[in-house]
């Protein structure tokens, strides 16, 4: 266990790389206990190695959502109670729905929506008694205005969303906050591989995309002001007032996908 109980203990999951690993090196950065959890444990290491004492790391695939019970216990026994999970870790699915793999699709499910509830459910309590806590969902613009060819990906960003938004009330009493998470496209591994999926098109190159290290702050800032939502690039906060024009445009200008089959 770290004697260093400075700061917030702050669970990442999903920081071995992109939105993740801005997040937890913007927990880290100010001082924060962060334990770093995802499958590629040499990039978890080597940010642990800038931080010393106060980053707890932890392998763990989350495909299988009983390795979530796990992960929280190793976490609180290195950095005591848990203040802040962060549910990013997440994987995508770009293509035909005729083409793509069924087993692959529930895979998705477990990583991008069980797993997330799981280590919520495992949390909570504990943070119902202390009266404090925070959850951050990191789900998706997907969830307002989904995206052709991302099926099973739409559908896990709506559940984890909708599942966020109605926790939100509901644990608002017992001093536990929620933070709902709408990326739209911030430069990642996972979102330069998605544009490759789609025939070249200018309307995709010229779409507004963010950078992970901003979209970190604004969640640390989210965290702290107890803001119910974070919607980045901001540009798109326009979705959540205006989804059924969202959506016409996001069917418009989506280029086709690219086909295996002719
Ligand atoms: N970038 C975007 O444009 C964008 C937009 C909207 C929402 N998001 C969401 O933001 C989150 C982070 O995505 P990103 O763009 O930063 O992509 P990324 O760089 O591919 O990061 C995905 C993270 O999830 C972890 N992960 C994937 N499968 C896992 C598993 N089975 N067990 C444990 N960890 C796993 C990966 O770690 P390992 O591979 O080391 O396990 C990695 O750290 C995702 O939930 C994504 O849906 C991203």
């Amino acid at each position: 266990m770290s004697s260093d109980r400075s700061g917030l203990h702050v669970l990442v999951t999903g920081a071995s790389s992109g939105i993740g690993e801005a997040i937890a090196r913007a927990f880290l950065a100010r001082g924060d206990r962060v334990t770093l959890a995802a499958r590629r444990v040499s990039l978890l290491e080597a940010l642990a190695r800038e931080h010393s004492e106060r980053a707890f790391v932890y392998g763990v695939d989350l495909l299988q959502w009983k390795n979530a019970d796990a992960l929280v216990d190793a976490a609180r026994s290195a950095h005591g109670p848990i203040d802040v999970l962060v549910n990013n870790a997440g994987v995508q699915i770009v293509a035909p729905t005729d083409e793509d793999d069924f087993e692959a699709g529930l895979a998705l499910l477990a990583v991008n929506v069980a797993a997330p509830m799981r280590l919520t459910k495992l949390v909570l309590p504990e943070m119902i008694a202390r009266k404090r806590g925070t959850i951050v969902d990191i789900a998706s613009m997907a969830a307002i205005a989904p995206t052709p060819g991302m099926y099973y990906y739409n559908a896990s960003k709506a559940a984890l969303a909708a599942a966020s938004e109605g926790l939100r009330a509901e644990v608002r009493p017992h001093g536990v906050h929620v933070v709902t998470v709408y990326p739209g496209p911030v430069t990642s591994a996972m979102e330069s591989a998605a544009r490759e999926k789609f025939e070249a098109s200018r309307s995709v190159e010229s779409i507004p995309t963010g950078d992970a290290a901003t979209l970190a702050r604004m969640v640390v800032r989210a965290v702290d002001h107890k803001r119910a939502r974070v919607i980045y690039p901001r540009v798109y906060g326009i979705a959540r007032h205006f989804p059924n024009v969202t959506r016409w445009v996001v069917d418009a200008t989506t280029p086709a996908l690219k086909r295996s089959r002719g």
